[in-house]
């Protein structure tokens, strides 16, 4: 028997997309490449792309708003707002900041974190970490970018990759008996190992160039230690919430590249059936990526309360993480 603990119950996820989509023959007018290539090295099929104007912020927003309207949660009642972005609207201040502004709240806090494609894992964690603390009740958290902002159109070997995107999710403190049971956050695990900066970055910032800078990867470095770090740290999560990999309902995996969510699943044994992938659809949107994919299999009624959901992400640092909860 378990003790009454605090638990983050996620109530609530919406997710916004741009209208504007730039498929793979779009992008084969751009530069030298394949629908065939594209399709069969990364499982992408299309991507959107923010409107001039259309910032991280306002995608953050919409996604927000969502989220809200899913929880039955009015604005109002939030204590915290944690966006994970690595392309804010500005360099300061936090992009957060605007999404509670323009949300109408004027308590509690906002702010940005950063961790490229593992941020929406790490602001969870954060959040999670927060609300068990007593710091409010009530979380938005945010995954949110414009990445079409940060490419280089020239270079094939990383436009193909990206693309723009919001999704948010609700969180509010409840009570649990401490057991495997409870719904809300049962675990999770956050990672970085900065001796990896130079594999994925981007060559500007305010303080280096004074710049905003391009993306660049060494797409196959990033890719051998994608699978080794994602499926170490989600058998660690698995493994600290007292439970098996055969128990997850559903494995929810940030969505870089069809190929390291196979790898990975068949790694710890999970059945493709139960991996949620859409990535076909929008791309890797980093730190947007888990929350659009969550929204996805919510909605279209794949997870059900009381599912065990598994997620995990990687990205530049390296950083990773994974984090488990009961819907
Ligand atoms: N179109 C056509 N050809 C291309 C393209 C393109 N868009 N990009 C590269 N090529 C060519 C290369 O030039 C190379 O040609 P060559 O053999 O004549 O030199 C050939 O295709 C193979 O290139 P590789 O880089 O070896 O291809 P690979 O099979 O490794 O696939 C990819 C590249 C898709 C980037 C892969 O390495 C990958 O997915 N890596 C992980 C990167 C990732 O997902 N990063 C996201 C952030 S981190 C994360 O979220 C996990």
């Amino acid at each position: 028997m378990g003790s009454c603990v605090r638990r983050s119950i996620l109530e609530g996820v919406g997710s916004y997309l741009p209208a504007r989509i730039l498929s793979n023959a779009d992008l084969s007018r751009i530069v030298d490449t394949s629908d065939e290539w594209i399709v069969e090295r990364t499982g992408i099929r299309e991507r959107r792309i923010a409107a001039e104007g259309e910032t991280t912020g306002h995608l953050a927003i919409a996604a927000a708003r969502n989220a809200l309207a899913d929880a039955r949660i009015d604005a109002g009642e939030i204590d915290l707002i944690i966006l994970a972005t690595s392309t804010p609207d500005n360099t300061f201040p936090a992009t957060a900041t605007q999404v509670q502004a323009a949300l109408g709240i004027t308590r509690g806090a906002a702010f940005d974190l950063q961790a490229v494609c593992s941020g929406f894992v790490y602001a969870l964690t954060v959040a999670d970490s927060l609300l068990q603390g007593g710091q409010g009740t009530t979380a938005l958290v945010i995954g949110s970018e414009t990445f079409s902002r940060i490419l280089d159109w020239n270079d094939r070997t990383t436009c193909v990759l990206f693309g723009d995107g919001a999704g948010a999710v609700v969180m509010r403190a409840g009570e649990g008996k401490g057991t495997i049971a409870d719904r809300g956050i049962l675990a999770s695990r956050i990672r970085s190992d900065g001796r990896y900066a130079d594999k994925l970055y981007v060559d500007g910032g305010p303080s280096s160039t004074k710049t905003v800078g391009h993306l660049r990867m060494e797409g196959r470095e990033v890719f051998k230690h994608a699978v080794i770090n994602i499926a170490g740290v989600m058998e660690e999560t698995i493994l600290a919430a007292g439970l098996k990999p055969s128990d997850i309902d559903w494995f929810v995996p940030h969505q870089a590249n069809k190929r390291i969510l196979e790898g990975t699943a068949k790694r710890l044994g999970v059945p493709e059936s139960r991996v949620v992938i859409t990535l076909d659809k929008h791309g890797n949107t980093s730190a947007a990526s888990i929350p659009l994919a969550l929204d996805t299999a919510v909605k279209d009624g794949r997870i059900k309360r009381g599912d065990l959901v598994l997620m995990e992400a990687m990205g530049g640092g390296f950083t990773w993480g994974a984090a488990l909860l009961r819907w």
